[in-house]
């Protein structure tokens, strides 16, 4: 019989995952979010210490278990987010899962809104984008990693954050194609990286497509 060798490729490391959603207030009992599930980051954390790597995730709200050996920190905002992730910003490899808010009210009530007769418009202010933010402070030896979750024009978009980013690689994947994206328990992703290489990733689970992206990146 074959025994086999458990792949302990990523002892040594540190590794920093952001995964699931940001909830942004609007006021204390209502906020600005997206569908995001953290299946795909939270499946990259648990792939990568099952590596060897010592794992920081910093996860948005989601119902999920924290995968065996990770240090799991839970953000809400991202402003909460930059935060966490300047505080990990050493690590040899950053996989950025997390599905952002881009936008956030820009003057969240203290007191809950009361509906008014009219309509109601919200003033919105950008958010940091802590993967740009990451770039931008890059050192040598460190491997950034994001995702782009496209619904058209995948490849261009994608491609435009990798250098807007200062990325190593990035993962397209296309919401709205069956068995990929948000909600799904499959993904099918393109990794695209910075010196021209160019990995196709079959639908898998994302467990199996978190292992194939840590060949490729790590
Ligand atoms: N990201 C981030 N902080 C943000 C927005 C995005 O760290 N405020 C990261 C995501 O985790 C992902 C990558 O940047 O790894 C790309 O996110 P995406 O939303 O696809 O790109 P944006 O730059 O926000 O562009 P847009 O939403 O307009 O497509
Ligand atoms: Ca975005």
């Amino acid at each position: 019989t074959e025994v086999e060798t458990p792949d302990r490729s990523l002892a040594g490391r540190h590794v920093l995952v952001t995964a699931g959603p940001t909830r942004e207030a609007i006021d204390p009992v209502r906020f600005l979010s997206n569908g995001s599930t953290g299946t795909m980051g939270f499946a990259l954390a648990a792939a990568a210490a099952r590596r060897g790597a010592r794992v920081t995730l910093l996860a948005g709200p989601v119902r999920l278990d924290t995968p065996p050996g990770v240090e799991r920190v839970d953000i809400v905002s991202a402003d909460d987010l930059l935060e966490a992730a300047l505080a990990h910003a050493d690590a040899d490899l950053v996989i950025a899962a997390a599905a952002v808010s881009d936008y956030a009210p820009a003057a969240p009530s203290d007191r809950k809104l009361k509906k008014g007769e009219g309509d109601l418009t919200l003033a919105l202010r950008r958010t940091p984008d802590v993967l740009a933010t990451l770039g931008e402070r890059k050192r040598d030896g460190q491997t950034l990693v994001g995702f782009a979750l496209e619904t058209h024009d995948g490849e261009t978009h994608a491609r435009n954050k990798l250098e807007r980013k200062n990325l190593d690689w990035i993962a397209l994947n296309v919401q709205g194609e069956a068995g990929a994206g948000m909600g799904s328990a499959t993904n099918r992703v393109t990794l695209i990286g910075r010196d021209g290489a160019r990995v196709e990733i079959p639908t898998a689970s994302k467990a199996a497509v978190a292992d194939a992206i840590l060949d490729a990146v790590a």
